[in-house]
Protein backbone atom coordinates (compact mmCIF):
# COMPACT_ATOMS: atom_id res chain seq x y z
CA UNK A 1 0.00 0.00 0.00
CA UNK A 2 1.67 3.80 -1.20
CA UNK A 3 1.12 6.06 1.76
CA UNK A 4 1.21 9.51 0.24
CA UNK A 5 0.80 11.93 3.26
CA UNK A 6 4.25 13.12 3.27
CA UNK A 7 2.86 13.94 -0.33
CA UNK A 8 -0.51 15.19 0.88
CA UNK A 9 0.96 17.34 3.31
CA UNK A 10 3.56 18.88 1.75
CA UNK A 11 1.46 19.70 -0.59
CA UNK A 12 -1.78 21.32 0.69
CA UNK A 13 -1.80 24.54 2.51
CA UNK A 14 -1.17 24.14 6.24
CA UNK A 15 -5.02 24.50 7.51
CA UNK A 16 -6.13 22.25 5.20
CA UNK A 17 -3.70 18.93 5.60
CA UNK A 18 -4.60 19.14 9.41
CA UNK A 19 -8.60 19.65 8.73
CA UNK A 20 -8.45 16.32 6.35
CA UNK A 21 -6.46 14.76 9.93
CA UNK A 22 -9.42 16.09 11.88
CA UNK A 23 -11.88 14.63 9.76
CA UNK A 24 -10.45 11.34 9.75
CA UNK A 25 -10.34 11.37 13.46
CA UNK A 26 -13.75 12.33 14.17
CA UNK A 27 -15.13 9.69 11.86
CA UNK A 28 -12.80 6.72 13.79
CA UNK A 29 -14.51 8.57 17.44
CA UNK A 30 -17.91 7.99 15.49
CA UNK A 31 -16.72 4.13 14.13
CA UNK A 32 -17.03 5.69 10.76
CA UNK A 33 -14.05 5.73 7.76
CA UNK A 34 -13.59 8.76 5.75
CA UNK A 35 -11.50 9.43 2.55
CA UNK A 36 -10.33 12.35 0.25
CA UNK A 37 -11.63 11.09 -3.25
CA UNK A 38 -12.18 12.48 -7.03
CA UNK A 39 -9.98 15.26 -8.73
CA UNK A 40 -8.37 16.71 -5.92
CA UNK A 41 -6.37 13.15 -5.26
CA UNK A 42 -5.28 13.23 -8.73
CA UNK A 43 -4.42 16.71 -8.39
CA UNK A 44 -1.81 16.03 -5.34
CA UNK A 45 -0.52 13.37 -7.35
CA UNK A 46 0.37 15.27 -10.13
CA UNK A 47 1.34 18.04 -8.03
CA UNK A 48 -1.41 20.41 -9.28
CA UNK A 49 -3.01 22.84 -6.90
CA UNK A 50 -7.15 22.26 -5.89
CA UNK A 51 -8.94 23.10 -3.16
CA UNK A 52 -12.30 21.47 -4.09
CA UNK A 53 -12.26 18.54 -2.07
CA UNK A 54 -14.85 15.97 -1.80
CA UNK A 55 -14.74 13.29 0.99
CA UNK A 56 -16.33 10.10 0.98
CA UNK A 57 -17.98 8.91 4.48
CA UNK A 58 -18.57 5.11 5.07
CA UNK A 59 -21.11 5.71 7.46
CA UNK A 60 -23.42 8.89 8.05
CA UNK A 61 -22.08 11.54 6.38
CA UNK A 62 -24.19 14.30 6.86
CA UNK A 63 -24.40 13.76 10.45
CA UNK A 64 -20.78 13.93 10.53
CA UNK A 65 -20.82 17.29 8.81
CA UNK A 66 -22.76 19.18 10.91
CA UNK A 67 -20.62 17.99 13.87
CA UNK A 68 -17.75 19.25 11.72
CA UNK A 69 -19.55 22.34 10.71
CA UNK A 70 -20.68 23.20 14.67
CA UNK A 71 -17.61 23.21 15.70
CA UNK A 72 -16.49 25.00 13.15
CA UNK A 73 -18.49 27.99 13.35
CA UNK A 74 -19.24 26.82 9.67
CA UNK A 75 -22.09 27.14 6.93
CA UNK A 76 -23.61 24.32 6.37
CA UNK A 77 -25.77 23.06 3.12
CA UNK A 78 -27.26 19.22 2.97
CA UNK A 79 -29.35 17.49 0.71
CA UNK A 80 -30.63 14.60 2.77
CA UNK A 81 -32.13 12.75 -0.42
CA UNK A 82 -28.45 12.84 -1.90
CA UNK A 83 -26.60 12.11 1.08
CA UNK A 84 -24.26 15.15 0.65
CA UNK A 85 -23.30 17.72 2.70
CA UNK A 86 -21.28 20.88 1.62
CA UNK A 87 -19.30 23.07 4.00
CA UNK A 88 -18.77 26.67 2.99
CA UNK A 89 -15.14 28.49 4.73
CA UNK A 90 -13.52 31.50 3.18
CA UNK A 91 -13.21 30.16 -0.57
CA UNK A 92 -12.71 26.70 0.03
CA UNK A 93 -15.76 24.56 -0.46
CA UNK A 94 -15.49 20.49 1.27
CA UNK A 95 -18.33 18.10 -0.12
CA UNK A 96 -19.54 15.12 2.03
CA UNK A 97 -21.07 12.51 0.44
CA UNK A 98 -22.06 8.96 2.29
CA UNK A 99 -19.92 6.16 0.04
CA UNK A 100 -22.43 4.82 -2.40
CA UNK A 101 -22.84 2.91 -5.49
CA UNK A 102 -24.70 3.91 -8.53
CA UNK A 103 -26.87 1.47 -11.00
CA UNK A 104 -28.60 3.19 -14.41
CA UNK A 105 -31.76 2.28 -15.45
CA UNK A 106 -30.83 3.67 -19.18
CA UNK A 107 -28.29 5.50 -21.26
CA UNK A 108 -28.18 9.53 -20.20
CA UNK A 109 -30.75 8.75 -17.05
CA UNK A 110 -29.60 9.71 -13.74
CA UNK A 111 -28.06 6.89 -11.52
CA UNK A 112 -30.38 4.75 -9.16
CA UNK A 113 -28.77 5.29 -5.91
CA UNK A 114 -27.44 2.94 -3.21
CA UNK A 115 -25.26 2.87 0.33
CA UNK A 116 -22.00 1.01 -0.69
CA UNK A 117 -18.19 0.59 0.32
CA UNK A 118 -15.47 2.98 -0.87
CA UNK A 119 -14.87 0.16 -3.46
CA UNK A 120 -18.58 0.28 -4.88
CA UNK A 121 -17.85 4.12 -4.58
CA UNK A 122 -14.89 4.55 -6.67
CA UNK A 123 -15.96 1.69 -9.41
CA UNK A 124 -19.03 4.06 -10.32
CA UNK A 125 -16.40 6.90 -11.18
CA UNK A 126 -15.56 8.33 -14.65
CA UNK A 127 -11.97 7.95 -14.87
CA UNK A 128 -8.62 5.84 -13.46
CA UNK A 129 -7.62 8.99 -12.88
CA UNK A 130 -10.34 10.24 -10.78
CA UNK A 131 -11.16 6.94 -9.14
CA UNK A 132 -8.62 6.77 -6.39
CA UNK A 133 -8.85 8.11 -2.78
CA UNK A 134 -6.80 8.65 0.03
CA UNK A 135 -7.71 6.99 3.49
CA UNK A 136 -7.94 9.88 6.55
CA UNK A 137 -8.56 7.86 9.68
CA UNK A 138 -5.51 8.27 12.15
CA UNK A 139 -3.84 4.92 11.72
CA UNK A 140 -4.21 4.75 8.26
CA UNK A 141 -4.08 8.21 6.96
CA UNK A 142 -2.65 9.02 3.91
CA UNK A 143 -3.10 5.66 2.25
CA UNK A 144 -4.39 5.65 -1.23
CA UNK A 145 -6.07 3.29 -2.59
CA UNK A 146 -6.23 2.74 -6.49
CA UNK A 147 -8.29 -0.13 -7.85
CA UNK A 148 -8.49 0.59 -10.95
CA UNK A 149 -4.26 1.92 -11.99
CA UNK A 150 -5.14 5.34 -11.74
CA UNK A 151 -1.29 5.83 -11.10
CA UNK A 152 -0.12 3.93 -13.53
CA UNK A 153 -2.58 6.15 -16.14
CA UNK A 154 -1.00 8.94 -14.82
CA UNK A 155 2.45 8.23 -15.09
CA UNK A 156 1.28 7.42 -18.70
CA UNK A 157 -0.49 10.44 -19.25
CA UNK A 158 -3.75 8.29 -20.19
CA UNK A 159 -7.45 9.18 -19.61
CA UNK A 160 -8.98 5.69 -19.56
CA UNK A 161 -12.87 4.58 -18.35
CA UNK A 162 -13.53 1.93 -15.78
CA UNK A 163 -15.46 -0.25 -18.05
CA UNK A 164 -17.32 -0.25 -21.23
CA UNK A 165 -20.31 0.82 -20.31
CA UNK A 166 -19.36 3.95 -19.41
CA UNK A 167 -20.15 6.39 -21.93
CA UNK A 168 -23.48 4.83 -22.45
CA UNK A 169 -24.55 4.87 -18.11
CA UNK A 170 -23.27 8.61 -18.42
CA UNK A 171 -22.92 10.02 -21.60
CA UNK A 172 -21.41 13.67 -20.22
CA UNK A 173 -18.50 11.64 -19.66
CA UNK A 174 -17.73 11.93 -23.14
CA UNK A 175 -17.29 16.02 -22.90
CA UNK A 176 -15.51 15.31 -19.49
CA UNK A 177 -13.21 12.79 -21.00
CA UNK A 178 -11.93 15.83 -23.61
CA UNK A 179 -12.42 18.44 -21.25
CA UNK A 180 -9.89 16.29 -18.84
CA UNK A 181 -7.34 15.87 -21.71
CA UNK A 182 -6.63 18.92 -22.71
CA UNK A 183 -6.56 20.40 -19.08
CA UNK A 184 -4.02 17.97 -18.20
CA UNK A 185 -2.27 17.26 -21.46
CA UNK A 186 -3.14 13.98 -21.72
CA UNK A 187 -4.20 11.53 -24.29
CA UNK A 188 -7.54 9.57 -24.37
CA UNK A 189 -6.88 5.12 -24.03
CA UNK A 190 -7.15 3.70 -27.47
CA UNK A 191 -9.89 1.52 -26.35
CA UNK A 192 -11.76 4.59 -24.56
CA UNK A 193 -11.13 6.12 -27.69
CA UNK A 194 -12.97 3.79 -29.61
CA UNK A 195 -15.94 3.68 -26.98
CA UNK A 196 -16.55 7.76 -27.01
CA UNK A 197 -16.49 7.62 -30.51
CA UNK A 198 -18.96 4.64 -30.88
CA UNK A 199 -21.39 5.77 -28.06
CA UNK A 200 -21.41 9.64 -29.42
CA UNK A 201 -24.98 9.22 -30.37
CA UNK A 202 -25.71 8.84 -26.28
CA UNK A 203 -25.20 12.25 -26.16
CA UNK A 204 -29.13 12.82 -27.57
CA UNK A 205 -30.26 11.00 -24.71
CA UNK A 206 -28.97 13.43 -22.17
CA UNK A 207 -31.16 16.61 -20.51
CA UNK A 208 -30.14 19.71 -22.11
CA UNK A 209 -29.33 21.00 -18.45
CA UNK A 210 -26.77 18.49 -18.14
CA UNK A 211 -25.15 19.12 -21.05
CA UNK A 212 -24.86 22.94 -20.75
CA UNK A 213 -23.49 22.53 -17.59
CA UNK A 214 -20.43 20.45 -19.10
CA UNK A 215 -20.60 23.20 -22.04
CA UNK A 216 -19.93 25.82 -19.26
CA UNK A 217 -17.05 23.62 -17.40
CA UNK A 218 -15.56 23.69 -20.89
CA UNK A 219 -15.86 27.34 -21.44
CA UNK A 220 -14.20 27.98 -17.98
CA UNK A 221 -10.94 25.72 -18.80
CA UNK A 222 -7.62 27.61 -19.40
CA UNK A 223 -8.47 26.50 -23.94
CA UNK A 224 -11.39 26.00 -24.15
CA UNK A 225 -11.24 26.30 -28.08
CA UNK A 226 -8.96 22.91 -28.26
CA UNK A 227 -11.37 21.17 -26.86
CA UNK A 228 -14.32 22.81 -28.77
CA UNK A 229 -12.49 21.74 -31.61
CA UNK A 230 -11.75 18.39 -30.58
CA UNK A 231 -15.74 18.40 -29.91
CA UNK A 232 -16.58 20.01 -32.86
CA UNK A 233 -14.38 17.25 -35.75
CA UNK A 234 -15.74 14.42 -34.05
CA UNK A 235 -19.25 16.04 -34.80
CA UNK A 236 -20.23 16.26 -31.15
CA UNK A 237 -20.72 19.78 -30.59
CA UNK A 238 -23.59 19.30 -33.79
CA UNK A 239 -25.20 17.01 -30.55
CA UNK A 240 -25.19 19.68 -28.57
CA UNK A 241 -27.23 22.11 -30.96
CA UNK A 242 -23.68 24.20 -31.87
CA UNK A 243 -23.52 23.12 -36.02
CA UNK A 244 -19.93 25.16 -36.32
CA UNK A 245 -19.64 24.67 -39.92
CA UNK A 246 -16.86 26.97 -39.73
CA UNK A 247 -14.48 26.91 -37.20
CA UNK A 248 -11.80 28.21 -39.09
CA UNK A 249 -9.75 30.96 -37.05
CA UNK A 250 -11.59 30.31 -34.19
CA UNK A 251 -8.46 29.36 -32.13
CA UNK A 252 -7.05 33.06 -32.94
CA UNK A 253 -10.23 34.30 -31.69
CA UNK A 254 -9.84 32.35 -28.00
CA UNK A 255 -6.32 33.77 -28.02
CA UNK A 256 -6.99 37.89 -28.79
CA UNK A 257 -9.95 37.47 -26.21
CA UNK A 258 -7.51 36.20 -23.45
CA UNK A 259 -5.12 38.96 -24.77
CA UNK A 260 -7.44 41.79 -24.63
CA UNK A 261 -9.75 41.10 -21.10
CA UNK A 262 -10.73 43.34 -19.54
CA UNK A 263 -11.35 41.86 -15.80
CA UNK A 264 -14.90 43.85 -15.79
CA UNK A 265 -16.16 41.52 -18.36
CA UNK A 266 -16.60 37.67 -18.38
CA UNK A 267 -14.06 35.63 -20.48
CA UNK A 268 -16.46 32.82 -20.35
CA UNK A 269 -19.14 35.05 -21.61
CA UNK A 270 -17.34 36.56 -24.62
CA UNK A 271 -16.34 33.27 -25.27
CA UNK A 272 -19.62 32.30 -25.66
CA UNK A 273 -20.69 34.53 -27.77
CA UNK A 274 -17.64 33.96 -30.24
CA UNK A 275 -19.23 30.79 -30.32
CA UNK A 276 -22.51 32.36 -31.40
CA UNK A 277 -21.16 34.85 -33.88
CA UNK A 278 -20.44 31.64 -36.16
CA UNK A 279 -24.31 30.46 -36.01
CA UNK A 280 -27.58 31.36 -37.86
CA UNK A 281 -30.69 33.54 -35.60
CA UNK A 282 -32.45 29.93 -36.64
CA UNK A 283 -28.82 27.38 -35.45
CA UNK A 284 -29.00 30.07 -31.82
CA UNK A 285 -32.54 29.28 -31.32
CA UNK A 286 -32.17 25.42 -31.93
CA UNK A 287 -29.17 25.88 -29.34
CA UNK A 288 -31.21 27.47 -26.74
CA UNK A 289 -33.78 24.99 -26.76
CA UNK A 290 -31.76 21.79 -26.87
CA UNK A 291 -29.47 23.24 -23.98
CA UNK A 292 -32.31 24.48 -22.22
CA UNK A 293 -30.02 27.38 -21.56
CA UNK A 294 -30.45 29.79 -18.55
CA UNK A 295 -31.27 33.55 -18.79
CA UNK A 296 -27.88 35.25 -19.21
CA UNK A 297 -27.18 32.47 -21.76
CA UNK A 298 -29.74 33.23 -23.97
CA UNK A 299 -29.16 36.24 -24.13
CA UNK A 300 -25.42 35.82 -24.91
CA UNK A 301 -26.84 34.30 -27.67
CA UNK A 302 -29.83 36.79 -29.06
CA UNK A 303 -27.48 39.98 -28.46
CA UNK A 304 -24.79 38.03 -30.63
CA UNK A 305 -27.64 38.21 -33.46
CA UNK A 306 -28.37 41.68 -32.93
CA UNK A 307 -24.84 42.78 -32.90
CA UNK A 308 -24.37 40.92 -35.99
CA UNK A 309 -26.83 42.89 -37.65
CA UNK A 310 -26.07 46.52 -37.00
CA UNK A 311 -22.08 46.26 -36.99
CA UNK A 312 -23.01 46.59 -41.32
CA UNK A 313 -24.26 50.13 -40.32
CA UNK A 314 -21.62 51.02 -37.43
CA UNK A 315 -19.02 51.25 -40.89
CA UNK A 316 -20.69 54.54 -42.17
CA UNK A 317 -18.65 57.71 -42.57
CA UNK A 318 -21.15 59.70 -41.26
CA UNK A 319 -22.74 58.15 -38.01
CA UNK A 320 -22.94 59.69 -34.95
CA UNK A 321 -20.74 58.28 -31.47
CA UNK A 322 -24.68 59.10 -30.02
CA UNK A 323 -26.20 56.44 -32.87
CA UNK A 324 -23.95 54.09 -32.09
CA UNK A 325 -24.54 54.53 -28.46
CA UNK A 326 -28.26 53.86 -29.11
CA UNK A 327 -27.29 50.76 -31.12
CA UNK A 328 -24.90 48.96 -28.51
CA UNK A 329 -26.85 50.14 -24.99
CA UNK A 330 -28.95 47.49 -24.85
CA UNK A 331 -26.46 44.84 -25.89
CA UNK A 332 -24.71 42.78 -22.96
CA UNK A 333 -20.59 44.28 -23.06
CA UNK A 334 -19.50 40.91 -23.21
CA UNK A 335 -21.52 40.86 -26.41
CA UNK A 336 -19.95 43.69 -27.96
CA UNK A 337 -16.60 42.72 -27.14
CA UNK A 338 -16.18 39.54 -28.88
CA UNK A 339 -17.81 41.57 -31.95
CA UNK A 340 -14.84 43.62 -31.82
CA UNK A 341 -12.68 40.17 -32.05
CA UNK A 342 -14.38 39.02 -34.41
CA UNK A 343 -15.01 41.86 -36.79
CA UNK A 344 -12.54 42.58 -40.24
CA UNK A 345 -13.39 46.08 -40.20
CA UNK A 346 -11.10 48.16 -38.69
CA UNK A 347 -13.22 51.25 -38.25
CA UNK A 348 -16.42 48.54 -36.73
CA UNK A 349 -13.86 47.47 -34.14
CA UNK A 350 -12.46 50.90 -33.15
CA UNK A 351 -15.84 51.97 -32.66
CA UNK A 352 -16.52 48.97 -30.64
CA UNK A 353 -14.00 49.91 -28.56
CA UNK A 354 -14.47 53.29 -27.88
CA UNK A 355 -17.84 52.19 -26.82
CA UNK A 356 -16.72 49.71 -24.00
CA UNK A 357 -13.75 51.98 -22.86
CA UNK A 358 -15.21 55.42 -22.92
CA UNK A 359 -18.67 55.90 -24.74
CA UNK A 360 -20.75 53.92 -22.36
CA UNK A 361 -19.53 55.90 -19.05
CA UNK A 362 -20.58 59.42 -20.58
CA UNK A 363 -23.19 60.90 -18.75
CA UNK A 364 -24.08 64.61 -18.54
CA UNK A 365 -23.51 66.63 -15.68
CA UNK A 366 -26.58 67.78 -15.24
CA UNK A 367 -28.93 65.84 -13.73
CA UNK A 368 -32.64 65.50 -13.34
CA UNK A 369 -32.63 67.02 -9.85
CA UNK A 370 -30.96 69.99 -11.66
CA UNK A 371 -33.58 70.53 -14.39
CA UNK A 372 -36.22 70.61 -12.18
CA UNK A 373 -34.86 73.38 -9.97
CA UNK A 374 -34.12 75.32 -13.82
CA UNK A 375 -37.72 74.86 -13.57
CA UNK A 376 -38.36 71.92 -15.90
CA UNK A 377 -41.60 69.93 -14.43
CA UNK A 378 -40.98 66.00 -14.43
CA UNK A 379 -41.95 63.97 -17.96
CA UNK A 380 -41.65 63.63 -21.58
CA UNK A 381 -40.00 66.89 -21.77
CA UNK A 382 -37.75 66.66 -18.65
CA UNK A 383 -36.21 62.97 -20.35
CA UNK A 384 -35.93 64.71 -23.79
CA UNK A 385 -33.70 67.44 -22.63
CA UNK A 386 -31.48 64.78 -21.02
CA UNK A 387 -31.16 63.09 -23.88
CA UNK A 388 -30.32 65.27 -26.30
CA UNK A 389 -27.83 66.80 -23.23
CA UNK A 390 -26.21 63.05 -23.42
CA UNK A 391 -26.57 63.03 -27.06
CA UNK A 392 -24.34 66.39 -27.11
CA UNK A 393 -21.86 64.65 -24.58
CA UNK A 394 -21.52 61.59 -26.62
CA UNK A 395 -20.83 63.62 -30.04
CA UNK A 396 -18.72 66.25 -28.22
CA UNK A 397 -20.94 68.93 -28.84
CA UNK A 398 -20.92 70.29 -25.67
CA UNK A 399 -17.97 69.47 -23.45
CA UNK A 400 -18.60 70.63 -19.79
CA UNK A 401 -21.14 71.49 -17.15
CA UNK A 402 -21.31 75.73 -18.73
CA UNK A 403 -22.07 73.85 -22.27
CA UNK A 404 -24.65 72.18 -21.39
CA UNK A 405 -26.55 74.99 -19.33
CA UNK A 406 -26.24 77.05 -22.47
CA UNK A 407 -27.71 73.80 -24.62
CA UNK A 408 -30.60 73.73 -21.76
CA UNK A 409 -31.26 76.84 -22.15
CA UNK A 410 -31.61 76.35 -25.55
CA UNK A 411 -34.04 73.64 -25.79
CA UNK A 412 -36.63 75.32 -23.15
N1 LIG B 1 -17.63 11.95 -11.44
C1 LIG B 1 -17.95 10.89 -12.27
N2 LIG B 1 -18.79 11.07 -13.34
C2 LIG B 1 -19.31 12.30 -13.60
C3 LIG B 1 -19.01 13.39 -12.76
C4 LIG B 1 -18.15 13.18 -11.68
O1 LIG B 1 -17.48 9.80 -12.04
N3 LIG B 1 -20.13 12.47 -14.64
C5 LIG B 1 -16.75 11.72 -10.27
C6 LIG B 1 -15.26 11.74 -10.61
O2 LIG B 1 -14.62 10.82 -9.75
C7 LIG B 1 -14.83 13.13 -10.23
C8 LIG B 1 -15.70 13.41 -9.01
O3 LIG B 1 -16.93 12.72 -9.29
O4 LIG B 1 -13.46 13.19 -9.93
C9 LIG B 1 -16.00 14.85 -8.72
O5 LIG B 1 -16.65 15.48 -9.85
P1 LIG B 1 -16.17 16.87 -10.38
O6 LIG B 1 -16.08 17.83 -9.27
O7 LIG B 1 -16.96 17.22 -11.58
O8 LIG B 1 -14.73 16.44 -10.89
P2 LIG B 1 -13.28 16.80 -10.48
O9 LIG B 1 -12.43 15.62 -10.83
O10 LIG B 1 -13.20 17.33 -9.10
O11 LIG B 1 -13.03 17.82 -11.61
P3 LIG B 1 -12.42 19.20 -11.65
O12 LIG B 1 -10.97 18.99 -11.44
O13 LIG B 1 -12.82 19.67 -13.00
O14 LIG B 1 -13.10 19.97 -10.54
Amino acid sequence: MVNISVKLEAQLPQGLASLLREIGEIAEARGESAYLVGGVVRDVLLGRSNFDFDVVIKGRAISLARQLARDKGWDIRTHPRFGTAKLLWEDFSLDLVTARSETYDRPGALPTVKAGNIEDDLARRDFTINAMCICLNPRIFGDLLDPHGGQVDLEQKLVRILHHQSFVDDPTRILRALRYEQRLGFQLESETNDLLIKHLTNLDTVTGERLWHELELILEEDLPETIILKANALGILQRLGIPLSNDEGLTECFVTARSVHDQSLSLHSISLALLAHRMDSEEIEGCITRLKMPGWATRVLRDTLHIMESVPSMEALDILPSEIYRMLKPLIPEVIASAAITSNSPTVQERLEIFLYNWRYVKPEITGTDLQKMGVSPGKQLGEILKALHDARLNQTVTNRDEEEILTRKLL
